[in-house]
């Protein structure tokens, strides 16, 4: 009978890696080779199995992210791997040789690479059940789902509307009103994402598109008495909704999608106790103590195979990741691309 070595592998880890390096803020990258950074005190080095391109990936390279780093710079926001060294502390030293879903920090580069040093504080241990794959799309989509989520539902908002709902995000808060039964109006772009959300079993489906949809906004508001609308696109967007929402209702702003500035007259935030505020999952997740942080990312890890799936459309190589960035952006509905850096992404 063959026995199998359960004893972790020892990595030899080069002195030199692949990545892709951006020179400045106008987002051009380069295919680089640099020197494999060092974890300091409470750092980790991490062995990069895979990292997507999300759209705060896009933000990031324009320099208008939540964070602005040194230039060159490594992008790359999340992703997974295996901790194959440890700096000084406890955690670190605790977190070596496990897999981990993996958060950049502020003063280092990103995911993009075929290492990453981060703090031990950004990252999370994969459940066995977790994939390397699903645990490199957890912390910034599954994580704000979640949020979001949680935010209309202690809000006591009894409905809500979601824009770019065609989106990985857009389809978790999907399923996460059909599992705690919270009725969800969905605001997609054209006909095929109307298509594809009804087929998820979505019951209010809106085109931006269609010539009556300030009307069909209203009316759906009215019915279901919405009073919160969550708003990944901005520009025009953001005014529609405040249009259409009671009096006292409010727009959570969380992505720009259309690079544009909102628009509104500005009349229903002053005569109609209307608000709009933002959400930026770094703030959302600081708010929380160390009990529910740790609930939270156990709840989400056990939702990732269903609710807080991502669909992935292309697993490419770390040197092909440049055109990548243009294939994703010609259609983002299609799924996720992840850069590999292996070329496979092995479990173990
Ligand atoms: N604030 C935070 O902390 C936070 C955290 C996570 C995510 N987000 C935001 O959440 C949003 C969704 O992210 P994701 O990764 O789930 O996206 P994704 O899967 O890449 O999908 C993006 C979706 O938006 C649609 N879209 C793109 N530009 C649009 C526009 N101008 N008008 C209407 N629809 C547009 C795309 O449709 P097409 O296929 O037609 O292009 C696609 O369906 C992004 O804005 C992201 O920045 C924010």
């Amino acid at each position: 009978m063959l026995m199998e070595n359960t004893r972790p592998k020892k990595r030899t880890i080069p002195s030199i890696m692949r990545a892709l390096e951006l020179d400045d803020y106008k987002g051009q990258l380069r295919h680089i080779e640099k020197p494999v950074p060092h974890p300091g005190m409470g750092e980790v080095l991490i062995q990069m199995a895979a990292a997507p391109i999300n759209p705060g990936d896009f933000l990031f390279m324009r320099g208008e992210y939540g964070v602005k780093k040194p230039v060159p710079v490594v992008p790359g926001l999340e992703g997974s791997g295996t901790v194959v060294a440890a700096g000084s502390g406890l955690v670190p030293r605790w977190l070596m040789g496990k897999r981990v879903a993996c958060a950049s920090s502020k003063e280092r580069d990103g995911t993009w690479a075929e290492y990453m040093v981060t703090s031990a504080m950004l990252c999370v241990p994969l459940l066995k059940s977790v994939s390397l794959e699903q645990g490199a799309l957890m912390l910034v989509n599954p994580m704000s789902a979640w949020a979001l989520m949680d935010i209309a539902r202690r809000g006591k908002h009894k409905a809500l509307a979601n824009t770019a709902s065609a989106s990985a995000l857009g389809r978790m808060i999907l399923r996460l009103g059909q599992r705690f039964n919270y009725p969800v109006v969905h605001i997609v772009r054209r006909q095929a994402q109307v298509d594809l959300l009804r087929n998820m079993g979505a019951e209010y489906v809106l085109n931006s598109g269609d010539p009556e949809f300030d009307k069909q906004l209203r009316e759906t508001f009215h019915a279901l008495d919405v009073t919160l609308a969550l708003d990944a696109i901005a520009g025009e967007m953001t005014g529609h909704l405040l249009d259409a929402l009671p009096r006292g209702g409010s727009v959570i702003l969380y992505g720009g999608l259309s690079s544009t500035t909102v628009v509104t007259s500005g009349l229903p935030l002053v005569f109609d106790k209307k608000s709009i505020c933002g959400f930026y999952l770094i703030d959302w997740l600081s708010s929380l103590n160390v009990m529910r942080l740790m609930t939270t990312t156990f709840s989400i890890q056990r939702l990732l195979a269903t609710d807080l799936q991502t669909s992935v459309r292309a697993r490419i190589p770390l040197e092909h990741g440049i055109a990548a960035l243009e294939t994703y952006a010609s259609e983002m509905t299609q799924g996720k691309i992840l850069i590999v850096p292996g070329n496979h992404i092995t479990e173990r």
